[in-house]
């Protein structure tokens, strides 16, 4: 495989298929249904780059980013996603899709990206380090789901 044999593209509907496979290596099975739901809105939107990898035409890893709005970071990009196929890992791929994210991240008019990544990945801590990141901090988030 080599750098030209890959493309990087926006993210269309019909991706909905690979990229629940691609949840499911990331640590985070989806149903279909709402995959796709959440596909089709932020495939649209304006404050968000969701890209794919593909190589003839098979879908082997995808990037998420949004803008995000703090008091303390102002208005900045975040990494919501990143998984590469565990076949094609090693290749460049997520090198060439963060590339992207903060080229997007640029034209947003920002100036700093940001990716929160669980304490057990280790291996994408080296590899965001390795793509310049610097580690800020570790946290813990809690959720709660609002009923109406
Ligand atoms: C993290 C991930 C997206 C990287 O994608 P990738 O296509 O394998 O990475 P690349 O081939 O572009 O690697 C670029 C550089 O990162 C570093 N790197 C990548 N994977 C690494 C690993 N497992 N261990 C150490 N360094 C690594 C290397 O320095 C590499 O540079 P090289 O070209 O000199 O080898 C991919 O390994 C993955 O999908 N991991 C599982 C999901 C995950 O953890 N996602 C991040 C969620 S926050």
């Amino acid at each position: 495989m080599t750098h030209s044999d890959v493309i990087i593209r926006a993210a269309a509907p019909t991706d909905g298929a690979a990229l629940r496979l691609l949840m499911d290596e990331l640590g985070y099975p989806m149903e279909h249904k709402v995959l796709q739901a959440n596909l089709e809105q932020l495939a649209t939107d304006p404050e968000c780059a969701l890209l794919v990898a593909e190589i003839s035409e098979q879908v082997c890893g995808f990037a998420m980013a949004y803008t995000s709005k703090s008091l303390t970071a102002g208005k900045s990009a975040i990494i919501g996603h990143l998984v590469v196929t565990e076949s094609k890992r090693g290749a460049g791929i997520g090198r060439r899709l963060v590339a992207e994210l903060k080229d997007w991240t640029k034209r947003q008019g920002l100036t700093t990206i940001r990716v929160g990544s669980q304490t057990y990945r280790e291996a994408a801590h080296k590899f965001y380090e390795d793509q310049g990141f610097n580690k800020i901090k570790t946290q813990l988030w809690f959720q709660q789901t609002l009923n109406e």
